[in-house]
């Protein structure tokens, strides 16, 4: 049994906690092999906090930063989707190196689609769902989504980085 983890919205904790956990951040890192499938954790973060449409949000568990994870809204065709508004966009996605394997990238991806949908009913942004695009070469990210209740929906070759898969789960 894994784990429980948390989604700590970045952007609205107090400056102290904040510092905190861009710390922890700070020492987060995938293997070099998973490097082409996403970017810096903390870099990453620190743009979301920068940008009105994004909502960083740190993966905790028993306390500490073990991922990231960024919602955005206004952009779901990055990801393949036919329009930008009527999902959110999951980017951004990832579990420490020394964490993966235990069941928290699928619980945190459950995790977010619950956060999506309280972001929707607290701003009236009228999204149904969450969808982000994995990469095909992408075995790991793909089943945490699938495990985590999100359904393929078909290729998407608009990306830089290869083919990718759509994915999309509702709320
Ligand atoms: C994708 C990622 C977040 C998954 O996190 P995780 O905590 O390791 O995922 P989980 O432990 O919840 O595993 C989820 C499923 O993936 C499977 N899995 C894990 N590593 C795998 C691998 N290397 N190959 C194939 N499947 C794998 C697990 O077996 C599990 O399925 P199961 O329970 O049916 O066995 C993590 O691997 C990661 O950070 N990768 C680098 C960044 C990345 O690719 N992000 C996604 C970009 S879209």
């Amino acid at each position: 049994m894994p784990d429980n983890v948390w989604l700590l919205p970045l952007k609205n904790l107090d400056d102290d906690a904040r510092a905190i956990k861009l710390g922890e951040i700070a020492v987060l890192a995938v293997t070099a092999e998973q490097r082409m499938f996403v970017g810096d954790p903390l870099r990453m973060m620190l743009v979301g906090l920068e940008e009105e449409s994004r909502h960083p949000f740190v993966i905790d568990s028993n306390g500490v930063a073990v991922g990231v994870l960024t919602l955005q809204t206004g952009a779901a065709t990055a990801a393949g989707w036919a329009d930008d508004d009527s999902a959110w966009l999951l980017r951004g996605f990832l579990i420490d190196r020394l964490r993966q394997g235990q069941g928290l990238g699928a619980l945190a991806a459950g995790a977010a689609v619950r956060a999506a949908a309280k972001l929707t009913a607290a701003l009236g942004g009228g999204q149904s769902g969450i969808v982000l695009s994995v990469n095909e070469l992408n075995a790991a990210g793909q089943a945490a989504y699938r495990k985590a209740g999100f359904a393929d929906h078909g290729q998407y070759v608009g990306g830089d980085s290869g083919p990718q898969r759509t994915m999309y789960r509702g709320f």
